[in-house]
């Protein structure tokens, strides 16, 4: 090509690089614990492999400032942003932006897990590719329940028993700012997937069933909302209130908590070579409520899609199909313990090795408990909004759970009289 031309094209935001014109993607990664780095290691081999450039755009930790955030640029038609990094429930809020990419996957989309396909979908079109899976873990202190001879908790009354134990007694050795149970407290989507699985274990279903009816105004809801109300200030600091992911594991990998609620991103940091508590920590499914009660994690996770307002679709799916590929699935794995989502990665030795817990806690990801978002559709940030902020209300004991419970049925109903 004339050198002439490819200035000009340059100036233009256009390079010619191993055979194609290359041309800048931004892709929104977020940044909770080593998040970002390893996100940018993976779109800087993308990058070295096909020529292209990547911006990285870092998004708010708080999943709910997040979607803010999208829906803002989405609503403008902004083309600011290439490649979203979206969560499992937002695929029907979003997916009106979004580029279909069923046409350019092909076969690709069936080597994953079916439960992260569904939410990956808005009426039979692939609108996300999927990325990694979550569901809620409860984490331990293996050293500590050692020290006062106490068994990983199975209810969530052996749990606050054991918490207040081993808070009592580390406190009198000493260490006043022990707390015996971290979670996720703020007003924000992640107070909804701890809500969901205390409900959830209670038997209390999961605010609204698959066939759209409203469930949430039950007794056995409030008395799982009662519990974790009794938590805040005796064996949670009062501080979780205020807490999204990053908070709760500060504390727990200071040292500072038992117990902490938390997606399993935060094993490889607990393993990390420069964490206080590394080889001290034990991953079990999170307690029942009471004998009758089940396990109950909630399903989260991520996907990538290409927002429809990008002027390089192609090369921004491109660089989705290599994010979510197997290559990548398995370093994430093994660097970041995300939980791959396609299915023969569950076979591999590797990742097994840096993860035991995905091994043993097959059950805890295969069922794990679906927030109403596809039912809901796009009132789904609506319904989940109310709900955090009425278990807010009763975590800070402004509101007794079982009114604060039929509050929330009316207003519940109110939203799905306007359809969904
Ligand atoms: C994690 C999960 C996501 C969830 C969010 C809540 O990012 O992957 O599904 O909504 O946490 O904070």
């Amino acid at each position: 090509m004339p050198r002439f031309l490819a200035g000009l094209l340059a100036a233009g935001g256009l390079v010619w690089s191993t055979g194609a014109w290359a041309v800048e993607i931004s892709i929104s990664c977020s940044s909770l614990g080593k998040e970002y780095e390893i996100c940018k290691q993976g779109v800087d081999a993308w990058a070295k492999k096909t020529g292209n450039t990547v911006k990285i755009v870092s998004t708010p930790n708080s999943a709910t400032e997040r979607l803010a955030l999208y829906q803002q640029l989405l609503a403008a038609g902004a083309s600011d942003v290439d490649v979203f990094q979206i969560d499992v429930v937002w695929t029907g809020l979003l997916g009106s932006h979004l580029q279909d990419l069923t046409a350019k996957v092909q076969g690709a989309i069936d080597d994953h897990l079916p439960t992260m396909v569904e939410t990956s979908r808005v009426g039979g079109k692939l609108m996300a590719m999927p990325w990694f899976a979550d569901a809620g873990l409860l984490y331990y202190r293996q050293d500590l329940l050692d020290k006062y001879k106490r068994p990983v908790p199975q209810t969530w009354s052996d749990l606050t028993e054991t918490a207040r134990l081993v808070q009592e007694g580390e406190r009198k050795e000493g260490r006043g700012d022990f707390w015996g149970f971290v979670w996720q407290g703020r007003a924000y989507e992640g107070l909804t997937t701890n809500a969901v699985e205390w409900v959830s274990s209670y038997n209390g279903g999961a605010i609204v069933d698959e066939k759209g009816e409203i469930t949430i105004d039950n007794p056995k809801a409030a008395e799982a909302l009662k519990a974790a109300a009794g938590w805040v200030g005796t064996i949670t600091p009062e501080g979780v209130l205020n807490y999204t992911e990053e908070e709760s594991r500060g504390v727990f990998q200071a040292g500072n908590a038992l117990f902490m609620r938390n997606w399993p991103y935060a094993w490889a940091l607990a393993q990390g070579a420069d964490s206080t508590i590394k080889d001290k920590v034990g991953i079990a499914p999170l307690p029942k409520g009471g004998q009758d009660g089940r396990h109950a994690g909630t399903l989260g996770g991520q996907l990538l899609a290409v927002s429809k307002y990008s002027k390089n679709t192609d090369t921004a799916a491109d660089l989705v199909m290599y994010l979510t590929g197997p290559e990548e699935q398995k370093r994430r794995g093994i660097q970041g313990s995300f939980n791959p989502t396609i299915v023969s990665l569950y076979g591999d030795n590797d990742i097994a090795r840096a993860n035991p817990f995905i091994g043993d806690l097959v059950d805890v990801f295969t069922n794990a408990v679906a927030r109403p978002a596809t039912v809901t559709g796009d009132n789904y940030n609506k319904v989940s909004t109310e709900f955090f902020n009425t278990v807010h209300q009763v975590l800070s004991k402004r509101a007794e759970p079982a009114q604060a419970l039929s509050r929330l049925d009316r207003d519940l109903k109110r939203i799905k009289r306007s359809g969904w």
